[in-house]
């Protein structure tokens, strides 16, 4: 079978406009969400990446009809048939994001039949906040042949604590609320996220009839609902593809201006790129970042919102090989997350890792070596890694990427990036 790769060849310093997408993490729970509406609902600025394009068909076998509409491209999702509350592993095990229609099915047909999703290269990723969510609104659950099936004549509303040992759970939390819209009474859920993209569904939720309120901080509270109809709704621009832009600007000593980029929700990363060096400033509506020529090394730690993303982590790992000293980053949210250190070091990054810490020494360049991705945001950080890299650099498995960035490669060539998209990659 030929593979897809990229090959970049580094050394071109980005100028130039880029637009960002609509935020992936957002729009897949708000997708889900659909299937808890009445009547038809339409977003705008969701992502066309292979993300969307499987929950569209986990959506479509579960009886949504899913289409885009002509003049500007926005998402239509219409519930047309309420028979098939089970998702089967097949889709489950393509995206663990699959979870998030286990609260609609639940709240809405009063059964869910969602595989258990697997482990992944970031992790081991467990889901039984979710199912202690569930639980405490009355439902059933069981595991049956790999198989989480959820039952409730009537769900009801109920007080929950969400934290688990690595703190609040995103795609936990969205589930939670989303059963808890249709439940009978109050749900309160502590130690909710806070991220943007949990406001983004609650927004949503309530612009369709929901009583919503708190999110953002870590209690929310939601009045239950009889019934809730579909309307239009535009997703919030992803954050984690700015930040990739804007590292993308800073490893190329370039200088970037970004479209539909929120800097309220990348205020710790913004924060650790000065630190670094590199110039965030906002101009009307465009942000413009460039860099220093000399980076500076930073210490970082992933935390739940509004501390570092986790999903930035890679980018920033790309971009501190090239400071001038040592910088620690630290991963709180995903232990194992750093498949992409062995990476970066066949770049010639001088990189160690010591348990969920990575020591990094700045080195002078790096060098374009053939690399292999392992994970969406581990395949930006080589992509970003090549950028700088003196020569050409060979990245295998980017599938990963398209899951989660649009048409990344033809948003930096747009920049003047030396990158192709080519057939023959390895597996
Ligand atoms: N956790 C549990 N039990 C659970 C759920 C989570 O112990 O029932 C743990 C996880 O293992 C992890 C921590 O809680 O240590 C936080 O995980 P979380 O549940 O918040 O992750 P998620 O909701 O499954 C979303 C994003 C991820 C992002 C994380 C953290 C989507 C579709 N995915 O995952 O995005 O890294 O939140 O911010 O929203 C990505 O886009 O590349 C990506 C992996």
């Amino acid at each position: 079978m030929s593979l897809p790769y990229f090959q970049v060849t580094g050394g071109n310093r980005l100028r130039g406009t880029v637009r960002i997408s609509g935020a992936k993490n957002a729009a897949l729970p708000i997708m889900a969400a659909s299937i808890l509406c009445e009547g038809e609902v339409v977003l705008r600025d969701v992502p066309h990446n292979a993300d969307v394009a499987s929950l569209a068909d986990l959506l479509q076998r579960l009886g949504v009809e899913v289409t885009r509409r002509a003049e500007d491209d926005a998402l239509r999702l219409v519930v047309r048939d309420e028979m098939n509350c089970k998702a089967e592993y097949e889709v489950v095990r393509k995206m663990r994001a699959s979870i998030c229609v286990l609260g609609p099915l639940l709240a809405r047909r009063r059964l869910a039949q969602v595989s258990m999703p697997g482990g992944c290269a970031i992790g081991d990723r467990p889901v039984d906040i979710h199912l202690r969510a569930f639980r405490k609104l009355g439902a059933e659950i069981d595991l049956v042949s790999g198989d989480i099936v959820a039952k409730a004549r009537k769900l009801r509303g109920a007080e929950m604590f969400l934290g688990g040992p690595f703190g609040s759970t995103v795609l936990g939390t969205a589930n939670a609320m989303m059963a808890a819209t249709l439940a009978d009474g109050m749900t309160v859920i502590e130690m909710a996220a806070c991220e943007p993209e949990v406001v983004d569904l609650a927004n949503f939720l309530n612009a369709c009839g929901a009583s919503i309120s708190g999110h953002g901080t870590p209690r929310i509270i939601i009045e239950g609902v009889k019934e809730l109809k579909g309307c239009e709704y535009r997703v919030i621009p992803d954050r984690i593809e700015a930040g990739t832009f804007m590292v993308a600007a800073a490893i190329t000593n370039g200088e970037i201006k970004i479209e539909n980029c929120r800097l309220d929700h990348l205020m710790a990363f913004v924060d650790r790129l000065s630190a670094i060096g590199v110039n965030v400033e906002r101009q009307g509506d465009l942000v413009v970042v460039s860099s220093a020529r000399r980076l500076e090394p930073s210490d970082v730690t992933t935390q739940p919102f509004p501390g570092f993303p986790t999903d930035l982590q890679a980018q920033l790992m790309a971009l501190l090989c090239l400071a001038e000293g040592n910088s620690i980053i630290t991963e709180k949210i995903f232990p194992d997350r750093f498949l992409h250190v062995a990476e970066l070091n066949r770049m010639g990054a001088h990189l160690r890792k010591e348990g969920p810490t990575v020591i990094v020494e700045g080195v002078k360049r790096m060098i374009g070596a053939p690399v292999m991705a392992s994970d969406l945001r581990a395949s930006a950080a080589l992509v970003l890694a090549g950028l700088a890299a003196r020569g050409a650099t060979k990245i295998n498995r980017i599938y990963h990427i398209d899951r989660g960035y649009v048409k990344i490669d033809d948003k930096l060539r747009a920049l003047g990036a030396d990158i192709e998209r080519r057939e023959g990659g390895d597996e």
